[in-house]
């Protein structure tokens, strides 16, 4: 493991947590989940980038997974390129407001359950693409979230992930506001890997990696763009 990806918010390895129960895990994101939804986008600019990216790489035929859907906002977006998009988060509070903008914006391609992308998902092989936006460094095992990716898909089909990788954010940051925010309950557990260590544990599952893509406008952008796909 190259020394830059190694622990730094004192987890006992930058690819697990001890995540503990879907129950817990959700409790930090049920919390903020109204402020959540209520917050603007960022980069607003990166992020239309990004859709563009993933509308480009969907087709009407296919069955679309979301993990880590949050409140909704990007399948919303997403599912009339898709045959179907089943989009999902373990926040029962993330999902009850997707739910809400959906019933106030009707897409019939789109659904909302509540799912831990830590657990085997309904669906084994089922799925054309796996979509993973702005969640892969909140999972409890990276190997394992990506092992469960991999098998929700067909042969050939796509993971399409974009990460926020600590370990490239400002070591002020990484080492000591995070830490604090997690202490008082305003940061959730973080996994803390860059890039490289991303793509190797996407290529540890078999997948083929497509693309690498950074898609942000201001400043560093430590969040990564991945197309993986699983070979026929
Ligand atoms: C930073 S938000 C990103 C939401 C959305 N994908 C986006 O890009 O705006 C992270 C989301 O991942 C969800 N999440 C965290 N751990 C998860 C897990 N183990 N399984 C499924 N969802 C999880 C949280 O509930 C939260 O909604």
């Amino acid at each position: 493991m190259p020394a830059r990806a190694i622990a730094p918010l004192a987890e006992a390895s930058p690819l697990t947590h001890a995540g503990g129960s879907a129950a817990r895990k959700a409790r930090f994101w049920d919390r903020i989940a109204v402020k959540y939804a209520a917050d603007p986008i960022a980069d607003m600019a990166g992020y239309e980038t990004t859709l563009r990216r993933v509308q480009g790489l969907l087709t009407a035929h296919q069955d679309v997974l979301e993990i880590g859907c949050g409140t909704g906002t990007t399948a919303l977006r997403l599912a009339p390129f898709t045959r179907r998009l089943r989009a999902t988060d373990v926040s029962a509070g993330m999902i009850a407001i997707a739910r809400e903008k959906l019933a106030a914006e009707p897409v019939p391609q789109l659904s909302f359950d509540v799912a831990d992308a830590d657990a085997p998902v309904a669906g084994q092989g089922e799925y054309d693409a796996v979509l993973a936006f702005n969640m892969l460094h909140l999972v409890t095992d990276l190997d394992r979230a990506l092992q469960l990716a991999m098998q929700a898909l067909r042969p050939g089909g796509m993971l399409i992930s974009k990460t926020a990788c600590i370990a490239e954010m400002n070591p002020l940051i990484r080492h000591l506001a995070l830490p604090v925010m997690r202490v008082v309950g305003k940061a959730p557990h973080l996994l803390c890997f860059d890039a490289d260590v991303l793509q190797s544990a996407i290529a540890r599952q078999g997948m083929d990696i497509v693309s690498v893509e950074r898609h942000g406008t201001r400043g560093k952008d430590f969040r990564v763009f991945i197309v993986a796909r699983k070979p026929d």
